[in-house]
This record gives structure tokens, C-alpha cells and sequence, in this order.
């Protein structure tokens, strides 16, 4: 029995098509993977089913019975809950707070709190949830606040979850433990649609997915017919090429940048970064693994010149720029931001201005006088518009208003014309698609063939061993190990990365 059949939806943002003519149905209690390159028009169409966008025209059937669904309030009263990509929930509430919001249990006329804690107590202990339905939102990791929203839809006895990108910020374990309960939830016949663009979870967990290009329904096919190349070729409409050719690294080549015995404590007073060094050098990628949060994004700021006070030194080339700050610092090294949202772009800033963000004074952009040169600029971003294959309306579209994986691409765009042999890239590929992530890896290796020295900080291990020349662990804000990539087996750096030293273990046993 289908759960969810939509018929012929078209919806159109201006001139463009969100959805063209969309047909998609999901069985009762599968968990079907919904495909498509940034901006192919998943959200939107699922955002339709939520009731959060009106479609200009079609269809969507329940149960195989017809029914509006004119706001979220009335798709969760019809069982359907989503996720969204950008978590939707109240810091300084608890748990159990946002869980029940707009549908608190009463006594009498008062919020029955204790009842309210109870109930989402055993909620979780049946899934195996660990979380305290007493603590704060705010004080929770992503991972955690992401079980809060999969509550929340279980406290509404939604009988459909939509998850929209749930795994692109979570851990490699915390992947596994959401996908333990996804099992548990289809087992218990609940019917689950997950967005995902690592196609290798699409091959994990789904039963059946559904492949949308441009706005339009490309097929849908059972996970038996399809593997990870077939699904990337489908998506882009093109051959998908997964290898990376890089050429062999020269002899000793020169350090262009390194941090000796940086340590830096968290307002907490957390040690985050601990003793830690590092040298990189021209003609290399330089790959910082690690789980997050052990301090990597400490790391960042220290190498971007955002960081609050550090002892030890960091030096570029010949020059020392220890607690320098970030405008120092960007004539040196570029860099593709950690959090886009937050340090990435200008959110209402128009792509020409963003394009050059950081860079405004140079005089390609900036006349002696001061001016901006708006029209040269305008013109540098079309072109750059061009030669990245970013979508976009064009150099004066908001940034903002891009899909995450085209704002990613300008961002890229921005790095590579600034550039000047250093490069930060940290979480480069975080939630773009297959044929971004081919092009953003493809011009960090052209990079660094081409002498520049390219540190890569990720909490993707494919992507860390797929492009590194040298491979740093991160643990607990100290290198656990350093080593040339080839040199690591994959369990090896897994231990690492755990604070398991493979090598003593080894020696013990
Ligand atoms: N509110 C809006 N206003 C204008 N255009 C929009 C709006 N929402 C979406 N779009 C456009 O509709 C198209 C589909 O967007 P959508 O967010 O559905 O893509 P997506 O497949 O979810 O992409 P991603 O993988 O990047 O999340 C894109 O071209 C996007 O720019
Ligand atoms: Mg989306």
C-alpha cells in the first residue's frame, strides 16, 4: 500500500521551476531515499508534502485517499513529520519543552510538566535514546538536538518522518545510532524519507529511491537495481568520476606554513587545542582527521586569525603571524570557511559582493579613489559564475537565496581567484552534492599539483583518505598521529581517532 502518493506537482519560485510535473510515492513502512543534486528541488517538494509550501498545481494522496495539507500543523495532524535541514528548536527550553510545544499535556488547565517529562522518557528508552528530557537545548550537541526533532515527531505519533539532510552534520557513530533507530522505526512500521547526498547511506538504509534533476522526476528504481556510480550518473546526468588523479609528490619542498605548540583553552577552560604542531608544505594536502569536536574548530580559528588569544607560534612562510587577525592573515592564506552560514558569506549580500568578500580593496575591484568598480566586478562574477557551474540567476541574486551546494561554489570560486599558494579547506563538501564534491576536490588537487600547500580539515574519512598526502589525527586537540596517507590502514586511523593507540595495543597484546 502506498503511504504517500503526490501527483503532478509544479511549483515555480519567479521564472524557475522548483518542481516540474513531479510524481512520487513512498510504500507504507519503507524507508525511500530522495535524490538529487543541490538545487534539484528535494526539499521543496518535501516541504510541499509538510504543508510548508503551497504547490501551483497537483496532487497528494494519503493512504490513497486525497488530502490538503495547507500548513504544518494539519500535516502533523495527518501523522506526517519532518526534519528539517536547519534544526528548528528553542535553546533556552528543555527537551521535553520543545518536544511538546503546541501540544503541551494538561492538568486541569496547567502544562503537566512531570507527565510531559514521563512521556518522552519512555519514548526515548524504547529507542533507545539516551538524552535527559530535562536538559537545556542549547547545552546539546547536533547529534543530540537531532534526536530532540526525531522525538518530537514520535510524540506526535507521526506514522511518516521526513528527514531533510539528517546525517550531513552528525559523526561518523552518531550516522550509526540514527540509523539504528531509522531500522527500529520501519520495523515498527513507520514509513521514512530520508534526503541524503552520500549515496553510500542512500545504499545502507533504503529500500527504494526516487532521483529528481532540475526540478524534474528523473525515476525511481528498488536499491536492487541500482549501486553508488549508477545513482551519481542518474543525478547528474553525466558519468560521475570518483577517482582522484594526483601526480607523485616532489622531493622536499618547502614549509609554507606551521603552528609550533599552539594551546588554547575554551572560555570553559576546556583545553581544546593541547601542544598541538604542525608543518605543511608546498605541493601537499595536508588532512586533519579527527571526531569532531576535538578540536578542529579551534584549529580553524587559530589558522583564520578568529581566535581568542593562543600561546605557542604560527608562522606563514617567513613571517610571523601568531594572534594576528583574520584581514592579516587572508593576504596569506584563503580559505573555504568551516560554517558557511557563519563565516562564509554575507547573507544579504548580493553574489558580486560575496564574491569579493575580504577582498574589496584590491585594485581589481577598488580605484585609487575608493570606488568600487561595480561594473568590472559584475562582470569578474559572471564569469567566475561561468567557469564554477554555479546556478544561480546570476552576479545580484542574494547568496542567501542559492542552494547550499551553489553558495558552496561560490565560496570555492572566491578561494581559488584569491588564492596565492596557501589554502584552509575545512569541511569543503559539507551537504553539496556528487558533482560539486568531483569539482571541489578536483581543483584542490589541481591546487596542489600546481606547488600550492593545502591543509583539509574533515570529518569525512572517505574524503581525507581520498585526497591527503599526509594525514594528521586530531584528538583531544593534540596530533595522535602523523603519517604519510599511505602509511595508515583505514582501521588504523579509526582507532586513532577513538584516542586508541594502534601501535602500543599492538605491542601489549
Ligand atoms: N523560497 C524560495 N525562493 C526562491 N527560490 C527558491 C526558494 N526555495 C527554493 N528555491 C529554488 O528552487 C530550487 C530547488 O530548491 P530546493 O531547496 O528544493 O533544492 P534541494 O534539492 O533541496 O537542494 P539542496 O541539496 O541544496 O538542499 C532551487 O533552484 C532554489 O534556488
Ligand atoms: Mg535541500
Amino acid at each position: 500500500m502506498k503511504a504517500i502518493e503526490m501527483i503532478g506537482i509544479n511549483k515555480s519560485f519567479g521564472s524557475k521551476f522548483a518542481n516540474a510535473d513531479v510524481d512520487f510515492h513512498v510504500d507504507k513502512g519503507e524507508i525511500h531515499s530522495l535524490l538529487g543534486e543541490n538545487g534539484a528541488g528535494k526539499t521543496t517538494l518535501m516541504n510541499i508534502l509538510f504543508g510548508m509550501i503551497k504547490p501551483d498545481s497537483g496532487k497528494i494522496l494519503l493512504n490513497e485517499k486525497e488530502v490538503k495539507i495547507d500548513s504544518p500543523l494539519e500535516a502533523i495532524a495527518n501523522g506526517i513529520s519532518m526534519v528539517h535541514q536547519h534544526f528548528m528548536l528553542v535553546d533556552n527550553l528543555t527537551v521535553a519543552e520543545n518536544i511538546v510545544l503546541g501540544a503541551e499535556p494538561k492538568k486541569g488547565i496547567l502544562f503537566d510538566r512531570e507527565g510531559a517529562f514521563r512521556e518522552i522518557q519512555e519514548i526515548a528508552d524504547r529507542y533507545h535514546f539516551v538524552i535527559d528530557p530535562r536538559e537545556l537545548v542549547g547545552n546539546l550537541s547536533v547529534g543530540v538536538k537531532q534526536r530532540v526533532e526525531i522525538l518530537k515527531a514520535l510524540y506526535h505519533r507521526s506514522d511518516i518522518l521526513i528527514l531533510d539532510e539528517p546525517t550531513a552534520v552528525l559523526t561518523p557513530q552518531e550516522v550509526n545510532d540514527l540509523f539504528k533507530v531509522l531500522k527500529e522505526l520501519k520495523a515498527d512500521g513507520k514509513t521514512i524519507i530520508i534526503i541524503t547526498h552520500k549515496l553510500k547511506e542512500t545504499m545502507a538504509i533504503a529500500d527504494s529511491v526516487t532521483i529528481l534533476r532540475r526540478g524534474a522526476l528523473i525515476g525511481r528504481y528498488n536499491i536492487s537495481e541500482v549501486d553508488e556510480q549508477k545513482l551519481a550518473d542518474l543525478m547528474v546526468g553525466r558519468l560521475v568520476n570518483f577517482s582522484i588523479e594526483k601526480k607523485p609528490m616532489e622531493g622536499e619542498m618547502p614549509v609554507k606554513l606551521s603552528l609550533k605548540n599552539i594551546s588554547l583553552k575554551k572560555k570553559n577552560g576546556k583545553q581544546a587545542l593541547d601542544d598541538l604542531s604542525l608543518e605543511v608544505h608546498a605541493g601537499e594536502i595536508l588532512g586533519v582527521a579527527g571526531v569532531e569536536g576535538n578540536g578542529q574548530s579551534e584549529l580553524i580559528e587559530v589558522l583564520t586569525g578568529v581566535a581568542p588569544h593562543y600561546s605557542g607560534v604560527y608562522m606563514i612562510g617567513e613571517n610571523d603571524v601568531t594572534n594576528k587577525n583574520a584581514k592579516t592573515i587572508l593576504k596569506y592564506m584563503a580559505n573555504i570557511a568551516e560554517d558557511r552560514k557563519a563565516r562564509g558569506y554575507v547573507k544579504n549580500f548580493t553574489n558580486w559582493e560575496n564574491l569579493i568578500l575580504g577582498y574589496h580593496t584590491l585594485s581589481d575591484y577598488m580605484t585609487k579613489a575608493g570606488f568600487l568598480k561595480t561594473r568590472e566586478i559584475r562582470k569578474i562574477t559572471e564569469e567566475e559564475i561561468e567557469a564554477n557551474d554555479i546556478r544561480t540567476d546570476g552576479p545580484m541574486q542574494f547568496t542567501d537565496s542559492l542552494s547550499g551546494g551553489n553558495v558552496q561554489k561560490l565560496i570555492v570560486a572566491r578561494m581559488l581567484r584569491h588564492q596565492k599558494g596557501l589554502v584552509l579547506a575545512a569541511q569543503p563538501t559539507r551537504g553539496v552534492d556528487i558533482g560539486a564534491i568531483e569539482y571541489i576536490h578536483g581543483e584542490l588537487v589541481k591546487l596542489r599539483d600546481a606547488g600550492a600547500a593545502v591543509i583539509l580539515i574533515s570529518a569525512e574519512l572517505d574524503e581525507i583518505v581520498k585526497l591527503s598526502d599526509r594525514i594528521a589525527v586530531l584528538y583531544e586537540g593534540r596530533v595522535a598521529a602523523l603519517r604519510k596517507a599511505e602509511e595508515f590502514t583505514e582501521s588504523e586511523l579509526g582507532s586513532y581517532m577513538l584516542g586508541h593507540d594502534p601501535e602500543k595495543e599492538g605491542a601489549e597484546a
